[in-house]
């Protein structure tokens, strides 16, 4: 029997970083991974609950899958993550395409349940752990460029916003094992790999002791983590993701500013720039503790990038907290956000609490001036890096111009070049210095000065 995978991830990182996982597990039980549905054996959907909307795609996607069911009678199909977590066997229930239902803690038993669907059953295992980590098993890169990796550090979530879904389906926090993760780092290094992203929903709590050596051990906290990454993989560019402006110590900024592998941007989510509406989203800092944070990453790193999730219309926002919103994002100067309409999400504090009051409307209308309050922030932040040189990863062949290469500064930044730089073709994987010379407020644009082989890691 051919045993043929596809999986599609909806989602965080972290999704992408799971299904990788799920690929491991799944080669070691015979399954080869293929790029479309339509080859496939086995459909897997891995899947998203963080709004809505998220869910909404991902119901329709299941409901193509009646078509190709249709075309093919022996595919299955199964649904993982966050919405496998959250529905459960009502999932089964509402869409009876779906044969299989598995929760992110649940991914080892794949090849078991797979065996029962195999016959013909549901199966069904949506248990959440404490302890799991998949710390040991080395994930199948899958859709990746061969420049750029996540490695996954913990799990889970014990910081209860209340508008967040999160908790509920990744439940407890968990760190991984340190050593694997270096080691997994380290293993990217000799695969080609030129820069890794580290995982978690709340990276500053990372705190992992050897259970072997439980007396003398010592507690690795994030920033000796990424010390130990830094130091480890010299020749890797680190980043991370994410931070919570509560628990983002000065030791971890110090550890950033040490090491000139470590890239220098931080993604900080504010969600808001009232001190109330932050208090009832439960996110445990205030405006000013947050703009405290903000200027000790300034003093520590000068030059660091910082990019923002912001949620437009939670429950009670005022105009007045609204305004505060606009106001701090013009205060940061954000070089980047995600910005997102409240989505009232089932069992969260704030859907037991709260009502979701502010009109749909105004929501739009909040959304649109914080998008295009933004849009002149970064178009503004972006200007400044006009005259400079540095030093870019590129990742691939710009969507815009067959002419031109992307990549990504120490920043972040997005930075178009042209292709070729003195008669050499620039590939993924290469370090280019690049001087700036124009920008949007989207991307950087540059000319690459001296030979790529002189480029160094620091930016
Ligand atoms: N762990 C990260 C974020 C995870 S979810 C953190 O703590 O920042 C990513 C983003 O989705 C959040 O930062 C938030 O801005 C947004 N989000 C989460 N729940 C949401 C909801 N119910 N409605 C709208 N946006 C939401
Ligand atoms: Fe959700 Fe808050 Fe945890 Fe982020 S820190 S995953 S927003 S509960
Ligand atoms: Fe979505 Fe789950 Fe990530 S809800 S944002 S896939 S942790």
């Amino acid at each position: 029997m051919s045993k043929r995978v596809y999986i599609e991830s909806y989602g965080c990182q972290m999704n992408v970083s799971d299904s990788e996982v799920v690929a491991s597990i799944l080669a070691k039980d015979g399954y080869t991974s293929v790029n479309s549905a339509e080859e496939a054996d086995l459909v897997l959907l891995n899947t998203c609950s963080i709004r809505e909307k998220a869910e909404y795609t991902v119901l329709q996607r299941i409901n193509e899958m009646n078509n190709l069911k249709a075309r093919n009678t022996g595919l299955k199909v199964g649904v993982l993550g966050c919405m496998a977590e959250r529905m459960r066997e009502d999932l089964l229930e509402k869409k009876k395409v779906v044969d299989l239902v598995v929760g992110p803690d649940a991914y080892r038993s794949l090849p078991e349940l797979l065996d029962k669907v195999g016959t013909g059953q549901k199966a069904v295992n949506v248990l959440l752990s404490r302890e799991e980590t998949y710390g040991e098993i080395i994930p199948v890169r899958m859709d990746t460029n061969g420049v750029s990796a996540f490695v996954t550090i913990m799990r889970g979530c014990d910081n209860m916003c209340a508008f967040c879904v999160v908790p509920f389906t990744r439940g407890r926090e968990r760190s991984r094992d340190a050593h694997s993760i270096v080691g997994e780092c380290q293993d990217l290094v000799t695969k080609g790999y030129k820069e890794v992203t580290l995982l978690g929903q709340n990276v500053d709590s990372y705190k992992w002791r050897d259970q072997r050596a439980k007396e003398t051990a010592q507690v690795v906290d994030f920033a000796d983590l990424l010390e130990m990454v830094a130091v480890a993989c010299p020749d890797l560019r680190i980043r991370y993701s994410t931070s919570h402006p509560k628990d983002m110590t000065d030791k971890v900024l110090k550890v950033m500013a040490r090491y000139d592998n470590i890239c220098k941007y931080i993604h900080l989510p504010v969600q808001s720039g009232s001190t109330a509406v932050l208090q009832r989203m439960n996110r445990g800092y205030t405006r000013e503790w947050y703009l405290e944070r903000m200027a000790s990453i300034r003093r520590h790193m000068p030059d660091c990038a910082i990019s923002t999730d912001i949620i437009a219309g939670f429950s009670g926002e005022t105009e007045e907290d609204h305004q505060q919103t606009l106001s701090i994002i013009s205060e940061v100067g954000y070089d980047m956000a995600f910005m997102f309409k409240y989505s009232e999400r089932p069992k969260t504090l704030a859907a037991r609490k709260y009502p979701d009051d502010v009109p749909e409307e105004v929501k739009g209308r909040r959304l649109q001036e914080i998008i295009d309050t933004q849009r002149e922030a970064s178009r503004k932040r972006l200007s400044t890096y006009v005259g400079r040189t540095f030093d870019v990863l590129i990742e691939g062949v710009s969507k815009r111009s067959t002419e031109h290469m992307y990549g990504r500064s120490s920043q972040n930044s997005i930075v178009i070049v042209p292709r070729t730089n003195r008669g050499e073709e620039l590939e993924p994987g290469m370090f280019v210095r690049v001087t700036i010379h124009g920008s949007t407020a989207g991307s950087l644009k540059g000319e690459p000065v001296g030979p790529v082989e002189e480029a160094m890691l620091n930016a």
